[in-house]
């Protein structure tokens, strides 16, 4: 299974960012945390620094989008050439026709679940999606301890995806370091999203490197 290490900016230097996605150049993926201070206590940034964003670095964009009226914002920020772009499913009123507009739109669609949003509904979707994303903390906040938890919605997402052998990546995001890594690589997940246990390093590749050895192992 290939394994992807997404760092999270939500934890480097704000006044930085075109360095502080230099810094990750090895990463599979950047992640990008848009939140509205609505869906989520906590306002990051918009269309305009996404836009900003994607010229000043060749590592392609995953979008996490914590914010209300997915349906409508989510396709505006595929129009950005974001190569991945995932909603909320507790936000989102007609998932499946967003998804499929934004695959039109020529991005991969992704759906993330907070802790307590249950499975069920959504497991016989799964060829809607190209990414489910659990969350591994309530979304809103960096540096919060992973909850253990949400593993078994996540193992179950596994049996399901390879039972129906599509190519949807699992994505977990939230408390993800060198010790839990492992915890979610061992329950399914492919995809991993780190931000202070990658800029809270000296050098986050040197960071990105380990979490990969450790996901893999
Ligand atoms: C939380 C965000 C995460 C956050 C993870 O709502 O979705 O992407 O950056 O931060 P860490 O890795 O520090 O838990
Ligand atoms: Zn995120």
């Amino acid at each position: 299974m290939t394994t992807r290490i997404n760092p999270s900016i939500l934890a480097a230097d704000f006044a930085n960012f075109e360095r502080e996605l230099g810094r990750i150049a090895n990463a599979d993926l950047a992640h990008i945390d848009v939140m509205d201070n609505h869906f989520v206590p906590n306002l990051t940034f918009g269309l305009a620094m996404v836009e900003r964003l994607q010229q000043v670095t060749p590592i392609p964009l995953d979008l996490h989008l914590m914010i209300d009226d997915p349906d409508r914002w989510a396709p505006i920020y595929a129009e950005t050439g974001a190569y991945s772009v995932t909603f909320h499913a507790e936000a989102a009123a007609e998932p499946v026709a967003l998804a499929r507009r934004l695959r039109e739109i020529g991005a991969r669609a992704g759906i993330a679940l907070k802790p307590g949003t249950d499975l069920d509904a959504y497991l016989e979707l799964l060829p809607e999606f190209d990414q489910i994303l659990v969350m591994t903390v309530e979304p809103g906040f960096g540096g919060q301890s992973f909850m253990p938890a949400t593993m078994p919605k996540l193992r179950r997402l596994r049996e399901a995806v390879d039972a129906s052998g599509l190519d949807v990546w699992l994505q977990v995001d939230g408390g993800i370091a060198a010790d839990t890594i492992a915890i979610a690589a061992e329950a399914g997940a492919d995809t991993f999203v780190a931000g202070s246990a990658v800029y809270g390093g000296e050098v986050p590749a040197d960071r990105i490197e380990e979490l990969r050895a450790l996901a893999a192992a």
